[in-house]
């Protein structure tokens, strides 16, 4: 107990002797003559010494509008409106300047006292009734009403109180409804012996070397600071554990020496698969795979030559496919299904310099049935080195450093297709979680048809990788759905750790 008191800040100590007489927040406030954010500080820490209990609550509280205010003080509209009668009847016209009335006013009170019968009306002359000369005697409900202090609570209005209440809310701006926070005060059994103990206030609260070397000063003690009290965790901003992990791979890429790149999401099919020579009949261009708008872009001049590779090989030497390319599925829109297409846009504008390495990151979209490891859009990081002399030696280096970059060191590869990349690999990861290989990214050295369009006659290697999935991976989640999403558990978005190694 002795520990406590002399552990104490100022602005407890000034608080606690009130609580032994009120729990009420105003009151508090008014006693000690503190601020809000102080009484609200002294409270916290109380809390934390666990001599009290603060509870917020928000509630409905009735308050005087502008209106409301000025009816407190003049009276209500109406009592006006019948002293201005009360000796002798007034047209309508005259009432307004009589009674010191709006129009409106005056309008209002017209038919508040026809109803109670306190007026007759005749030919345009306003009458007051026995009724209405009574009434001037006795204040009606909804004068007292004003009368009140407010804020009120509007769960605690007594049945008269609630008639005034609903009479004067249907009225213009007299009263209105707020949600008003309240703090509740409980003091626990310690902190209502605290409240009625004498406090000294014999400490010292400026803590100089020289106090802290003796542990005292000119013979006063000083302020006990009690470490091992229990304060509430507070919550900083941080990154969503995506952007961290894309911003980490940024970091890497651009360590590594490559310029970032962007495209736009709406693409055209032209530069989402014609431009890479993708054939127009390859199954991933269907309603199943890819979201088409339906609208239609427009082709660049390139497109010719591209339509030329499609057909017969253009003078690449390739036989091509075939086929009669269709300039119309090339202008189709759609949402881009890799940023592959971003890449193909740069080599199509003129963009990239040789030798150059560059990168992409950015969302794409795929027509997926949503399960643990697949939603309809998630992001793509996208790269690839231009220069005289790579190969797939060259590839497999910067993947392999990228990776363990990332903090992951277990790589292998394995064929795969691509048909824009001869020959294409795919690398897969070791996850210790699952205690088996993942895929992590698709790669490949780009084809000559897919690159003679754009008179580019050196090597390209280039890779793309989904982000959530290797996200997954270093945040260790099962579900890509806590990646991405509105499903994101907060509490772990607020405790998750950064990746070991980063
Ligand atoms: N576009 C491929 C995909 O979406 C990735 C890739 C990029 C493969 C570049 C090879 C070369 O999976």
């Amino acid at each position: 107990m002795d520990k406590l008191l002399e552990s104490l800040h100022p602005l407890e100590r000034k608080v606690l002797p009130v609580l032994a007489k009120t729990t009420n927040f105003e009151e508090i406030k008014k006693e000690t003559g503190m601020q809000d954010v102080e009484v609200v500080r002294a409270l916290q820490w109380l809390q934390n010494k666990e001599i009290l209990e603060l509870k917020t609550d928000a509630k409905e509280y009735v308050l005087l509008d502008e209106n409301g205010v000025k009816y407190s003080e003049d009276g209500l509209p109406e009592r006006r409106f019948l002293q201005a009668i009360k000796k002798k009847s007034l047209k309508i016209g005259e009432i307004g300047d009589r009674a010191g009335l709006e129009k409106e006013e005056v309008q209002i009170s017209l038919g508040t006292l026809k109803g109670k019968a306190a007026i007759t009306l005749d030919k345009g002359e306003v009458k007051i009734t026995e009724q209405g000369l009574k009434s001037l005697d006795k204040k009606s409900l909804e004068e007292k009403f004003l009368q009140k202090t407010f804020p009120i609570p509007e769960d605690e209005l007594l049945d008269e109180e609630r008639f005034a209440f609903d009479s004067l809310k249907k009225r213009k701006k007299i009263i209105r409804v707020d949600l008003i926070e309240t703090k509740e005060i409980t003091l626990t059994k310690k902190g209502e012996k605290i409240a009625n103990t004498k406090i000294s206030d014999k400490y010292e609260e400026k803590v100089t070397t020289q106090m802290l070397k003796s542990g005292t000063w000119e013979g006063k003690k000083f302020r006990r600071y009690d470490v091992s009290v229990k304060v509430p965790k507070i919550q900083g901003a941080r990154p969503h554990p995506l952007n961290l992990v894309i911003e980490k791979m940024r970091q890497i890429w651009i360590e590594m020496g490559f310029e970032e790149i962007k495209g736009p999401w709406v693409e055209s099919a032209f530069w989402c698969m014609d431009s890479m020579w993708i054939p127009q009949d390859h199954p991933a261009r269907e309603m199943q795979d890819t979201f088409y708008l339906p609208y239609k872009g427009t082709l660049p001049a390139v497109s010719k030559k591209v339509a030329a590779v499609h057909e017969n090989g253009g003078d690449t030497g390739s036989k091509g496919y075939g086929y009669k390319w269709n300039p119309e599925v090339a202008k189709q829109l759609l949402l881009r299904t890799h940023t592959t297409a971003t890449t193909y846009r740069w080599f199509g504008e003129g963009k990239v310099k040789i030798p150059g390495k560059y990168f992409a990151v950015g969302r794409i979209f795929r027509n997926e049935t949503l399960d643990a490891t697949h939603l309809p859009e998630f992001h793509q990081i996208e790269g690839f080195v231009i220069d005289d002399g790579l190969t797939l030696r060259d590839l497999m280096g910067y993947i392999k450093e990228f990776y363990n970059k990332m903090g992951i060191y277990k790589i292998k590869f394995k064929p795969v297709y691509n048909p824009y990349t001869e020959p294409s690999m795919e690398a897969m990861g070791w996850n210790e979680e699952l205690g088996r290989w993942v895929e992590l990214i698709n790669s490949g050295i780009f084809r000559p048809e897919s690159l003679a369009p754009y008179g580019i006659d050196k090597p390209v290697i280039a890779w793309g990788l989904g982000v959530e999935r290797l996200a997954m991976m270093l945040h260790k989640q099962d579900n890509i759905r806590n990646i991405l999403g509105p499903n994101c558990d907060i509490d772990w978005l607020k405790s998750y750790k950064v990746p070991k190694k980063w």
